[in-house]
């Protein structure tokens, strides 16, 4: 374990298999609906990755990225889209990508955003939920863990853009960020 890390949420072999069901249920309510999947980066790429390799079904995948917390662990609310979508996606079924739901500030912006894209349907897929520090009413279709309010890292999820390798989730340790 990193010696910043002061507790392993969830091993690779955890995350593994709550994806390959998060996966196996997307295979079944998008048959024949060839859908969009739009990961938000940077901290989703792993799991977009991983995902991926679980949906049987003909699909895209795009990414978008927007501006994150910075160097700080709390949002600011302000949500800046620094990498919009290639495709149009009027009329397709699209599925947000995301690596954790916090306030929902994000997830809000964006599900406004694409909306006004007129895709046929539009939800989310968040690998994390930590639904105790929600400022915005989100809710995500595929959820793969809720989790208390820690800040956590790895499997994508990053501090001031570090930790983002690690192949695990864990609570960073607060002398860390504070
Ligand atoms: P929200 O807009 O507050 O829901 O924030 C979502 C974004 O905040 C995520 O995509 C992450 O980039 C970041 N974030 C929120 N909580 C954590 C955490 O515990 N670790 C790392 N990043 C986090």
């Amino acid at each position: 374990m990193h010696r910043d890390v002061e507790k392993v949420l969830y091993t690779e072999v955890a995350l593994k298999e709550r994806i390959a069901e998060l996966g196996r249920r997307m295979t079944v309510d998008y048959q024949g609906k060839n859908p969009v999947f739009i990961g938000v980066l940077k901290g989703s790429f792993m799991f977009m990755a991983d995902l991926m390799r679980t949906i049987d079904l003909p699909c895209e995948v795009e990414f978008m990225a927007v501006s994150s917390y910075g160097n700080k662990s709390e949002t600011t609310g302000a949500v800046r889209i620094t990498q919009d979508l290639d495709m149009d996606i009027e009329n397709r079924h699209a599925i947000i990508v995301e690596d954790i739901l916090d306030s929902g500030l994000t997830l809000n912006y964006l599900i406004n955003y694409l909306n006004g894209r007129k895709p046929a349907s539009i939800e989310i897929c968040t690998l994390l939920d930590k639904p105790e520090r929600r400022r915005a009413q989100v809710s995500p279709k595929y959820t793969g863990f809720t989790i208390p309010d820690a800040f956590v890292v790895g499997y994508g999820l990053d501090f001031a853009q570090r930790y983002r390798n690690l192949p695990y989730i864990g609570i960073l340790k607060p002398e860390v960020y504070q």
